[in-house]
């Protein structure tokens, strides 16, 4: 009984050290215009996902940081609702491709006082917002923050389904892979094997701060910049890009984000009472929504969610995180979650691995050290987790808890981490950029739960 208490008393006390290390991160990556950086010179700007995430560490100990870190956000709304993907508040040489490449003022509806790139990402805002709310005590403080943005996060959902929808399914399509979060997932091979685009000269900024092994690579930044220049030709209208852009995607993971969120912004518009219109408009995206998810991106075969190529119509038939992020979003059914979860656990869950490599180990285009194709990831380890536990998978969703708060206390506050055991041995196991705001702020997050 003593050794036990003995045992936990130290873990508490573990875990102490790290939540202050984790609040050390996130307050040294706050800026002075109410915003905070991913990390020091990878990642100079606002990115929008990461911006819900970091609220939602803040909300553990700084109410007003929160705040701000999602206002800032959605001050750089366009007229349309579309929220981008990185929002270049200041200067800065240390990252490509800046402002000056994705000239977001080409579009007619962009915000001008916040030049942007002309491309979203996985709509986290509202789910972020409703976490904010129940983290904080003070609910009166954070019911007016909500009643001051929601309408804005709303209109961002109505964006999506009146302009990312073509088809009219309730899934909503990506047009470039920095769109997805997931930005060189092996799941693109199959597009740029369908794509032939110009060598393009340019200065990459990213391969002198991080070892290139671990970035993508020359010859995929030039798709990047391809389907950004097609972009470019048409003004970032959605009409044209749904037409030519050569990638078009409906991501499981950014479709379980915004199905997700529309879930919050229910629960939150109930709170702050007064909008039966949004709220019914909201439970008609959703029903829609969840219904052509689970016919269309369900692969019965491979026990998995999977990606849909839109331009080429066809499956891209692949296992990686993003595959169980709907989890998190309540979208499969119960017998739809056993087979996920078995899915998972053959195929990533050996007793030498950290739970949950973003990509299928099993495959030949796994890459242990390269970012989104192979690494694990926070972000999609603490989605997995609260999925996990909310389908009754509780001993699992501990060990992906317990693996994620291992593996920064191994390796630091990586971007990324490897997923194999035995390299923490003799390496140092974590990649990408060092002191990441999203790992410190979900590690909060995580061991507060
Ligand atoms: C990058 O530059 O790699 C970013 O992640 C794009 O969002």
């Amino acid at each position: 009984m003593l050794m036990h208490s003995f045992k936990y008393q130290n873990l508490s006390i573990m875990n102490k050290d790290l939540i202050n290390d984790a609040k050390i991160v996130l307050n040294n990556n706050f800026q002075e215009k109410g915003y905070s950086i991913p990390c020091k010179g990878l990642y100079p700007f606002q990115w929008k996902w990461d911006s819900g995430f970091i609220a939602i560490g803040f909300a553990h100990y700084d109410l007003d940081k929160a705040k701000q870190e999602i206002e800032t956000l959605l001050n750089a709304q366009w007229g349309n609702g579309f929220i981008p993907h990185i929002v270049f508040h200041v200067e800065s040489d240390t990252y490509f491709p800046g402002k000056d490449f994705h000239l977001s003022k080409l579009h007619p509806l962009s915000n001008k006082d916040y030049p942007s790139t002309g491309m979203t990402q996985p709509p986290v805002t509202g789910f972020a917002m409703e976490m904010i709310y129940d983290i904080a005590e003070n609910k009166k403080d954070v019911k007016a923050f909500i009643e001051n943005n929601i309408d804005k996060v709303y209109l961002n959902h109505k964006y999506f389904y009146e302009n990312r929808d073509p088809q009219n399914e309730g899934l909503v399509y990506i047009y470039h892979n920095w769109e997805s979060g997931t930005d060189n997932s092996p799941i693109w091979d199959d597009i740029w094997a369908t794509m032939n685009p110009p060598e393009y000269e340019f200065t990459r900024r990213d391969t002198n701060l991080v070892d290139p092994s671990q970035r993508p690579s020359k010859r995929e930044y030039d798709h990047y910049l391809h389907i950004i220049e097609i972009a470019k030709q048409h003004n970032y209208s959605d009409e044209k890009i749904a037409e030519l852009s050569p990638f078009l995607v409906q991501d499981p993971l950014f479709n379980s984000m915004l199905i997700k969120s529309n879930e919050s912004l229910i629960a939150l518009y109930k709170i702050i009472g007064n909008n039966e219109d949004k709220i019914e408009q909201l439970q008609q995206w959703q029903t829609k929504s969840i219904s052509s998810f689970n016919s269309k991106l369900y692969d019965k075969e491979l026990g998995a969610y999977v990606h849909y190529d839109l331009r080429n119509e066809k499956p891209l038939r692949f296992v990686s995180s993003s595959s169980f992020s709907p989890l998190f979003a309540g979208i499969p059914t119960k017998e739809q979650a056993k087979t996920l979860v078995d899915t998972m656990m053959n195929k990533f869950g050996a007793d030498d691995m950290y739970l949950c490599a973003s990509f299928d180990p099993e495959s030949e285009r796994f890459n242990p050290k390269k970012y989104w194709r192979g690494p694990v990831w926070i972000n999609l380890n603490w989605m997995l987790y609260f999925g996990l536990l909310d389908y009754g998978y509780l001993e699992i969703a501990e060990r992906v808890k317990s693996d994620s708060i291992e593996l920064i206390e191994k390796a630091g506050f990586y971007e990324y981490f490897d997923a194999r055991k035995s390299v923490y041995e003799t390496e140092k196991g974590g990649y990408g950029g060092g002191n990441f705001s999203w790992s410190a702020a979900l590690l909060i997050d995580l061991i507060n739960n």
